[in-house]
């Protein structure tokens, strides 16, 4: 592939009057006169859409497979199109194609590739068919496969964080509101719970297979077609589970495109959470972790640095993939149908989208997998604030004083303990009493980070046991094929 972008960048400094400029054109019979170099330039996919040959090509195989069976196509073309098709597939997985601006786009290189080898019979590939119905089949195919392959990414990261969190039930942290300390957490609690946002990301883009997994080819340029054709045909041949129902819709929407970016963007929104929290727990301010050498970069002037390039990158590519799906949606908003060329538009922020996605993944495995986590400095934390309040407020609750006025009660104390330099913990018993003469001796116990984190067994919640319970529903998760 890089050879090739090469070429074009060659032909992009060439003048004008190249050999591109007088190349016949396959669609070249209504016209008089060649556009120039620079205008086809403007044109053409093929610099980006030769992402699609493997697709394209086995778009074409099932097409004329179907031309042949339906009779549409005597068996001794069909049989010297797919010797013709096989040959380009096996080079395209070699990248041994060479391709050409002055034939536009992907579908028209390979025509013209076929026609070069097997002579004029590769002119009947198209019969049938249209560029229109064949693209978006192409891209209906490569996204199968790409979000077959970020799904097994999803559940490989689901079972970094567990293993983490695993190894973290017991492990307290402050837990965060505001970016305050708000109360005493389970680190493993904490881990999980972008375990089940990756979950329902994985869901999301699941459910979507069943739009992404549908026909349009048969379509046509937008009507259908003369020929008795096979639509269902063709749709086993390539796996679909459907075809689409109207040839207008099949050539023209691209919903599936901006769902798939949407999902990519709820994701990577998800993942950009994520890496915030890993820079702000690697600073020296934090100190909760400490990311592995080979996931962090030193800085050329300041020695004692080691920044946390990744899980920035992954926050600010977060967004280029809000980007993708904004000029997609915005592409699309105010096309009549069918098909218009404005549509070309759409690839590449598809293809960046699932480059971005595919990296950001594998790279936040590894982050998870290899972080070193700082148990000690955690729990510190938890010690050195106010963050134990609500167990009295709770403890006073408990024992049938309104909430509200638990809460005043304890907000006393708590301004009382800022006056004097002290936390909760370290106030006497008759400093208590005086407050409210329900406290007893064993709130020195309701006040101990740990066992505020252990009490909280409600559904969901951060006790101990209760985060058992998730990570075993977690885990049971992914063991379910
Ligand atoms: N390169 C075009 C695209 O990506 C393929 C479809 C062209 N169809 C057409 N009628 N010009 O959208």
């Amino acid at each position: 592939m890089k050879e090739n972008e090469g070429n074009f960048m060659k032909g992009r400094r060439k003048s004008h009057s190249s050999a591109a400029r007088f190349v016949k054109k396959l669609w070249g019979g209504r016209f008089t006169k060649t556009a120039e170099e620079w205008v086809d330039e403007f044109g053409a996919s093929i610099p980006f859409d030769q992402e699609l040959v493997e697709e394209d090509i086995e778009g074409s195989l099932a097409h004329v497979t179907m031309l042949g069976e339906c009779g549409i196509l005597p068996e001794g073309d069909v049989e010297q199109i797919k010797g013709g098709l096989i040959r380009l597939l096996e080079k395209a997985k070699q990248g041994e194609l060479k391709f050409s601006i002055a034939y536009e786009d992907i579908h028209l290189n390979i025509e013209k590739m076929l026609i070069d080898d097997i002579g004029p019979v590769g002119g009947k590939l198209h019969t049938g068919r249209s560029r229109n119905d064949q693209v978006a089949t192409d891209m209906h195919l490569y996204l199968r496969k790409r979000v077959e392959e970020i799904l097994g990414l999803i559940r490989g990261m689901q079972r970094a964080l567990v293993a983490q969190a695993e190894k973290h039930v017991e492990t307290i942290m402050p837990g965060y509101t505001h970016l305050q300390r708000a109360q005493p957490i389970s680190f493993a609690h904490h881990l999980l719970a972008y375990f089940w946002m990756l979950e329902r990301d994985y869901e999301r883009f699941s459910e979507s297979q069943k739009r992404i997994n549908r026909s349009p080819l048969g379509a046509g340029a937008l009507a259908g077609t003369t020929f008795p054709i096979d639509r269902h045909r063709t749709a086993e041949l390539l796996g679909f589970a459907d075809i689409y129902e109207n040839s207008l819709d099949a050539v023209s929407d691209r919903d599936f495109i901006i769902e798939f970016l949407s999902n990519s963007s709820m994701l990577m929104m998800h993942l950009s959470r994520l890496a915030e929290e890993l820079i702000l727990w690697s600073s020296q301010e934090f100190q909760f972790i400490e990311l592995d050498d080979a996931f962090a970069t030193g800085s050329s002037i300041m020695p004692q640095k080691k920044n946390p390039d990744m899980a920035e990158l992954i926050r600010g590519k977060t967004g280029r993939v809000y980007g993708h799906l904004m000029a997609l949606l915005t592409v699309m908003k105010g096309l009549p149908l069918a098909y218009n060329k404005d549509m070309q538009e759409d690839k590449e922020g598809m293809f960046d989208t699932v480059k971005t996605v595919i990296g950001s993944l594998k790279i936040f495995t590894g982050m998870i997998e290899t972080m070193n986590v700082r148990t000690d400095v955690m729990e510190r934390a938890t010690k050195q604030d106010f963050s134990n309040a609500t167990e009295l407020a709770d403890y006073l609750a408990a024992k049938g004083v309104p909430f509200r006025e638990a809460h005043e009660i304890v907000g006393k104390l708590v301004l009382h303990c800022i006056e004097q330099g002290v936390f909760l913990a370290d106030l006497p018993l008759d400093v208590y009493k005086e407050a409210s003469p329900l406290f007893e001796e064993d709130i020195y116990d309701a006040l101990h980070p740990r066992t505020a984190v252990n009490r909280r067994n409600s559904a969901g919640g951060t006790g101990f046991a209760e985060v058992r319970a998730a990570l075993a529903k977690a885990k049971q998760l992914l063991s379910t094929p």
